[in-house]
């Protein structure tokens, strides 16, 4: 039986932030990205609430700590706000959600993502960081009340981030494709957010900022689609390098995603064919499609100068032989291990970080 239902509401387009008007709020708690803080945007975005008091929390910092969590739940308890508002990246969305998830007050949480590339903005999870590992909280409740897609936040983002977000985008759309929570709901998004981000990443990093919404609404499809279907290996290993070693998110998985991809290839490669065919890259055969997929993304990770191995992303492998046995017990633990198409076992992550580890 396949069960799909979509909670959030969504506000999407130029002007998109108008829609905060609508909550009616009276006390109003903006859980911010300090950078936003810093330019003025999260003032500009709090006064279109119209609320009677508002607060800040600004302390946000990228794969944010329980502790800050924990900080940010207790703000939330003093002030009591009817309305939480989490403007930022996937950091800053996960922080609030956390935050509203432990909160002794029920409160309505309203997402405005500001990257292209977590999807948090509709999903069930919140990624916590706790000691070195990442811990990822994965809820129903989670989910926020609604999400504001507006591309007037995306004309100042920095190539690099549109990188490493966008490949996030990827891996969630790749990924739940072929997770085995897969259906022809989550199918839809998956398929559909993957041929949108590929063709327009190029575009988007070389500072066309009028595909930026596209790629904006790309990335929420593809968060759509893996709260529903899952995840799979790829994120299960950068959840636990990315606590240990504190390399972006999408950087990682654009590293490690087609290694992953071969991986799983004798189990989902018709599926990975379907996915490459929808992207436009050709074969009528699927060992051909599949050749097609990964050689695309190895391409595409270098127009978008990401590296090619964890020793280029700051990672040398005496680090990562050092902490092996942490990396394998973290990666085992990741409920993204429970939805991989084929069984997760401790020579597949060896074979993986050996593939990718690079010199150096
Ligand atoms: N909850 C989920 O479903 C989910 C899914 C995937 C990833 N994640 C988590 O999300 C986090 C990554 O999120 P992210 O990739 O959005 O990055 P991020 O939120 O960690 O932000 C990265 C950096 O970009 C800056 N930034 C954000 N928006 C900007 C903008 N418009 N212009 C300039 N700078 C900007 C931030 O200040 C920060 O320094 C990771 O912790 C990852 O584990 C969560
Ligand atoms: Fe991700």
């Amino acid at each position: 039986m396949e069960e799909f239902s979509l909670k959030t509401e969504i506000f999407a387009g130029a002007g998109a932030l108008s829609a905060l008007e609508k909550f009616g709020a009276k006390r109003l708690l903006l859980v911010a990205d300090p950078y936003f803080m810093k330019n003025g945007t999260a003032k500009r975005v709090a006064d279109l609430a119209k609320a009677e008091q508002v607060e800040f929390f600004d302390r946000v910092q990228p794969d944010p700590t329980v502790a800050l969590a924990a900080e940010g739940t207790a703000r939330m308890n003093e002030f009591r706000p009817d309305l939480l508002v989490a403007l930022g990246g996937g950091s800053a969305m996960d922080c609030a959600k956390a935050m509203a998830y432990f909160a002794q007050n029920s409160v309505r949480l309203v997402a405005i993502p500001t990257t292209s590339g977590s999807g948090s903005e509709v999903t069930n999870f919140a990624i916590l960081t706790h000691g070195k590992a990442k811990h990822p909280l994965v809820d129903e409740k989670l989910r926020p009340a609604a999400a504001i897609l507006d591309s007037d936040l995306l004309t100042q983002l920095p190539p690099g981030l549109i990188a490493d977000a966008g490949f996030d985008v990827l891996t969630h759309a790749v990924e739940a494709y072929v997770a085995t929570g897969a259906g022809m709901f989550s199918d839809m998004y998956a398929r559909e957010s993957f041929r949108i981000a590929y063709a327009v990443l190029p575009a988007s990093y070389a500072g066309k900022t009028e595909v930026r919404l596209r790629m904006h609404l790309a990335s929420t499809m593809a968060g759509i689609a893996f709260s529903q279907a899952g995840l799979g290996l790829c994120h299960a290993i950068s959840h636990s390098l990315g606590g240990m070693f504190h390399v972006p998110h999408g950087r990682l998985n654009a590293i490690l995603l087609p290694a992953v991809v071969d991986c799983n290839a004798h189990k989902s490669a018709s599926r990975y064919a379907e996915l490459a065919r929808c992207a436009g890259m050709a074969g009528s055969a699927d060992a051909v499609a599949l050749r097609n997929l990964k050689n695309g993304l190895l391409r595409l990770r270098r127009e978008l100068g990401l590296p090619q191995t964890l020793a280029q992303a700051g990672i040398p492998s005496r680090k990562l032989t050092e902490n092996m046995p942490m990396i394998i017990e973290t990666v085992l633990e990741d409920p993204c291990v429970e939805t991989n198409p084929i069984k997760v076992e401790e020579f597949l992550i060896r074979r993986i970080l050996g593939e990718v580890a690079g010199h150096g």
